[in-house]
């Protein structure tokens, strides 16, 4: 009797073998090898087969006509704005973000502005009933003919219903709560989570609409599933934001037609999630500085805002502690060393805790010398002026670097009211702050 033939496939990468591996190992990922079945191996088979007979030929690239990127707007100029210039037609955005921080909420809110625009839209919901969506339409106040809602997990019963109307956008609420047929695997298992981003995919180029998944998020912040999902899809984008605070960021994680760069704020309130109107003011406070506070304003994107970072640091017992919130760990941990260096501070037996307010991320270097700023104010328990910012890349030498768009961050230190900046290098643009150099982390002191 011929033996049966088996096959095993990492749902991580794609990498075949006829073993099943503990350890995959194409791309290193553990217990991800999963066993096709006979009519899976037929087909790559078969696929095999026919691509021996067939012959390719390449275009040069000077024959060949460009897509047309068709794209228009969602109703709110912060998702445009992340999206690169609005929704692209047949394209499929994948939205992670933790439980509770709005994502029901953003997507059911643009349905509603697209149906209020006499656009088909269809809002697929796996979590909750059409009653529970209802009250939240009702809040939000999209309640339009143009708006269809279907309470459904099978995908072949989802890809009826989207074959059979006119949608121009879809929403499904969310990827790990579907489950397809052709697959035995549990819905939210990484083959069932692939099989149907593979197929959503398939549809919204083929029907040419764009379609946006929600997904769940794992406990170290990055999309449940197969990393390969974040491969697939088009445009990857993270809602986060501090649960306590109403403000809500949409940042670009990817995107296949657009920068990354630009960042969408948020405000959640009664009637929904609303565009920032300004978002200037709201992550810092006006008032009188406590110790341990300092300022600085960091990019978002285009956008410059300007943001307060409290420090605290008290004596320890026991092991010190050191932990941030909003700000890398590491680099915290090099800011001390330095510190513990250059100033002869005896940071060894001291906690330092490091928040940046508002639930923002800092994920470029710039506030360095504001996070410098706030430990040293904590430290010796001397509040810093309301009325300065500090601006500066730290170098493991001590030395502070230059950062990116000066001018920019000085204009609107300037708007917000601010009078002196400690920055690294004179600006190339008259301003009429008050500069101070600092371009050694000694000299930080000194302007304190
Ligand atoms: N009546 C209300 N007024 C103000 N905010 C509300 C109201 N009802 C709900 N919210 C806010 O909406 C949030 C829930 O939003 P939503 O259900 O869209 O989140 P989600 O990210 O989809 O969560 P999940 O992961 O559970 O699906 C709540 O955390 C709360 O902040
Ligand atoms: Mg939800």
């Amino acid at each position: 009797m011929a033996k049966k033939k088996s096959l095993f496939e990492c749902q991580a990468c794609g990498f075949q073998s006829p073993r099943w591996l503990g350890k995959c190992t194409n791309c290193g990922e553990w217990d991800s090898m999963v066993e096709l079945n006979s009519e899976q191996i037929k087909f790559i088979e078969e696929s095999k087969k026919s691509s021996f007979n067939k012959i390719v030929k390449a275009t040069p690239i000077t024959e060949i006509m460009q897509d047309d990127i068709d794209r228009f707007s969602s109703g709110s100029r912060e998702l445009d704005l992340v999206l690169g210039g609005g929704i692209v037609s047949g394209s499929l955005t994948l939205i992670g973000g933790s439980p509770g921080i709005g994502k029901s909420t953003l997507l059911l809110k643009i349905a509603g502005n697209l149906a209020k625009m006499n656009r088909g839209v269809l809002y697929v919901s796996g979590e909750e009933s059409a009653g529970q969506i209802k009250l939240r339409a009702n809040r939000l106040d999209v309640n339009y003919d143009n708006l269809f809602l279907l309470a459904e997990i099978n995908l072949q019963y989802i890809m009826q219903e989207i074959n059979s109307k006119n949608y121009n956008f879809v929403v499904i609420d969310s990827i790990q709560t579907l489950y397809s047929e052709e697959t035995s695997s549990a819905p939210g298992s990484v083959t069932q989570v692939r099989t149907i981003t593979f197929e959503l995919m398939r549809l919204a180029k083929s029907l040419d609409i764009p379609i946006f998944i929600i997904g769940h998020i794992t406990k170290d912040g990055s999309i449940a599933g197969p990393r390969v999902l974040e491969h697939m899809v088009d445009t990857v984008l993270y809602f986060e934001g501090d649960l306590n605070s109403e403000l809500r960021l949409l940042r670009g994680f990817k995107n296949r037609f657009g920068s990354t760069n630009e960042v969408g704020i948020f405000e959640m309130s009664k009637s929904g999630l609303l565009d920032a109107k300004s978002v200037a003011g709201k992550f810092f406070s006006r008032d009188k500085l406590s110790s341990g506070s300092a300022l600085t304003v960091i990019m978002e994107g285009s956008r410059p805002i300007i943001i307060e970072i409290q420090a605290l640091v008290a004596e320890a017992y026991g092991h010190p502690k050191r932990s941030s919130t909003g700000f890398d760990n590491n680099r915290l941990n090099m800011l001390l060393a330095l510190l513990e260096k250059k100033l002869d501070l005896p940071l060894g037996t001291y906690d330092v805790f490091v928040n940046i307010s508002g639930g923002i991320k800092i994920n470029e270097p710039s506030a360095d010398l504001a996070i410098i700023a706030s430990i040293l104010s904590s430290y010796r328990d001397r509040e810093l002026s309301s009325k300065t910012i500090f601006l500066g890349e730290v170098s493991l030498t001590g030395d502070i670097r230059e950062v990116t768009a000066l001018n920019q961050r000085l204009k609107e230190i300037k708007t917000q009211g601010f009078t002196k900046a400690v920055i690294p290098n004179r600006p190339l643009e008259e301003t009429t702050i008050k500069c101070y150099i600092a371009d050694e982390v000694s000299k930080v002191v000194e302007w304190m």
